[in-house]
C-alpha cells in the first residue's frame, strides 16, 4: 500500500503591524513546530490587511517585516510553502464564485463585523454600517478561499480565528451540496492552541500583548528599544527586600516563556524568598531575550532590506502556491458551468 500522503497545514498571517512576541508564542512557534508533521503552506495575508491598512508604504513595510520574521524564526521556504497572498491572482476569482454561494445571513453574523457594528452603537452612531467597508464585511469568504483553494486539511490559529474556520467549513459544504459530483472541496478543521500557548502573552502593561494596546515588544526592536521597553513593563512597587508573588506579574510571565526551565525556577524562587527587585528580573528577562535575539537581528535585517534575497523567496513560494491554486480553480469553474467540455 502506498504511504498515506501527509496532511496540508495552511494558515494566513496579516500583515498589520511589526511581529511581536505574544505572535511568537501564539502564532509563529505553533505553526513552525506543525511544519514537521504536515505539508504546510503558509501565507502572507496582505490584501487582507487592506480592510484595516489606509498606507500603502505602511502595508508594503509590515508585509516585507512578517516575511523576513518568519524566515529568521526558521520557516524554510524549501519545506514550507509560503507566499503572499496578493500574487495568486486565482484567489480572487475564486472569491468570487463562492460569494455567490454564501449566504449572506451568514455574514451578517460574524464576529468582527458584528463589533464593529457594536462599536457604532455604544458611540451613538445612527447608521451601525458606518465607517464599515466592504472588505470587512466580506472577509470570511476571502479567507474561506485562502483555505479552500489550496486543499487544505487543518487550519492552526488562534480561537478568535474559529468561526472564520467554521464558516469556511459551511461554505465548502454548501459548494459540494449544489455542485459536488467528481469534484468536491476539502472540508478543513481548525486546529487550536492547547497548554502555554493557549494562555496569551501579557505586553508591557500587564493587559493581552497586542497591537491594537500598543503594548507589544516587537521581535526585532533594535537592542536599544528592546531594554527600553523591556524596563518599562509595569511592576508593583513592593520593596526589593520584600517577597513577591511571581505570578501577579507580566515581566515574570514573559520570562517564563523565553527562559529555560531551571532559570524560571530559579527566578520564582528568589522572587518568593524577597531580596529580587523586580528591576533585577527585568534585567535578567531583557538579557535572555537579547540572547536569543541578537544573533537573529542581522538576518532579519538582511532580509527585511529591498532587493534582498526575499523577493525570490516569496516569487518561488507564488508560484508553488498557484500550481496548487490552479487545478482547485479549473475543477471550480467545469461544476459551475463557466468551462465547459
Ligand atoms: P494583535 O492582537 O497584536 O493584533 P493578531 O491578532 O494579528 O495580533 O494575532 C496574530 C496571531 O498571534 C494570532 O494567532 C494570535 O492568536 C497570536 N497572538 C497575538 N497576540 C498574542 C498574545 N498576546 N499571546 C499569544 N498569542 C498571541
Ligand atoms: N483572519 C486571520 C487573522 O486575522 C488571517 C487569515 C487570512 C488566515 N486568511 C487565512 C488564517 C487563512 C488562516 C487561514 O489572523
Amino acid at each position: 500500500m502506498a504511504a498515506e500522503q501527509p496532511k496540508v497545514s495552511l494558515t494566513g498571517i496579516k500583515p498589520t503591524g511589526e511581529p511581536h512576541l505574544g505572535n511568537y508564542i501564539g502564532a509563529i512557534r505553533p505553526s513552525l513546530e506543525l511544519t514537521e508533521t504536515y505539508e504546510s503552506i503558509y501565507f502572507i495575508a496582505d490584501y487582507h490587511a487592506l480592510t484595516s491598512i489606509r498606507d500603502g508604504a505602511e502595508l508594503a513595510r509590515y508585509t516585507r517585516s512578517v516575511a523576513a520574521t518568519w524566515i529568521t524564526l526558521g520557516l524554510d521556504p524549501a519545506k514550507t510553502i509560503f507566499y503572499r497572498q496578493s500574487d495568486v491572482p486565482e484567489i480572487f476569482e475564486l472569491s468570487w464564485v463562492l460569494s455567490c454561494v454564501t449566504a449572506k445571513g451568514l455574514m451578517n453574523r460574524a464576529h468582527a463585523y458584528k463589533a464593529a457594528r457594536d462599536r457604532n452603537v455604544e458611540n451613538g452612531v445612527k447608521d451601525l454600517d458606518a465607517g464599515i467597508n466592504m472588505g470587512l464585511f466580506n472577509y470570511p469568504v476571502l479567507m474561506a478561499v485562502d483555505i479552500l483553494i489550496m486543499n487544505t486539511d487543518v487550519v492552526p490559529v488562534g480561537l478568535d480565528q474559529s468561526q472564520h474556520v467554521e464558516y469556511t467549513a459551511d461554505i465548502a459544504g454548501t459548494f459540494n451540496h449544489l455542485y459536488g459530483g467528481d469534484f468536491t472541496l476539502t472540508v478543513p478543521t481548525g486546529i487550536y492552541p492547547a497548554g502555554v500557548s493557549a494562555k496569551s502573552l501579557p505586553g508591557t502593561d500587564g493587559r493581552k500583548m497586542s497591537k491594537s494596546y500598543r503594548n507589544t515588544i516587537a521581535l526585532f526592536a533594535p537592542e536599544k528599544q528592546l531594554r527600553k521597553l523591556v524596563r518599562g513593563i509595569v511592576s508593583d512597587s513592593t520593596p526589593v527586600d520584600e517577597p513577591k508573588d511571581p505570578d501577579t506579574s507580566a515581566a515574570f510571565a514573559l520570562y517564563e516563556n523565553f527562559a529555560a526551565a531551571e532559570a524560571v525556577k530559579d527566578m520564582r524562587a528568589r522572587l518568593e524568598a524577597g531580596g529580587t527587585g523586580w528591576g533585577e528580573l527585568k534585567n535578567t528577562l531583557f538579557e535572555t531575550l537579547n540572547d536569543w535575539l541578537s544573533p537573529l537581528r542581522e538576518r532579519y535585517d538582511a532580509l527585511v532590506a529591498p532587493g534582498s534575497e526575499l523577493d525570490a523567496i516569496l516569487a518561488d513560494g507564488a508560484e508553488r502556491a498557484r500550481e496548487r491554486a490552479r487545478p482547485v480553480l479549473a475543477g471550480v469553474r467545469h461544476a459551475v458551468g463557466i468551462t465547459t467540455g
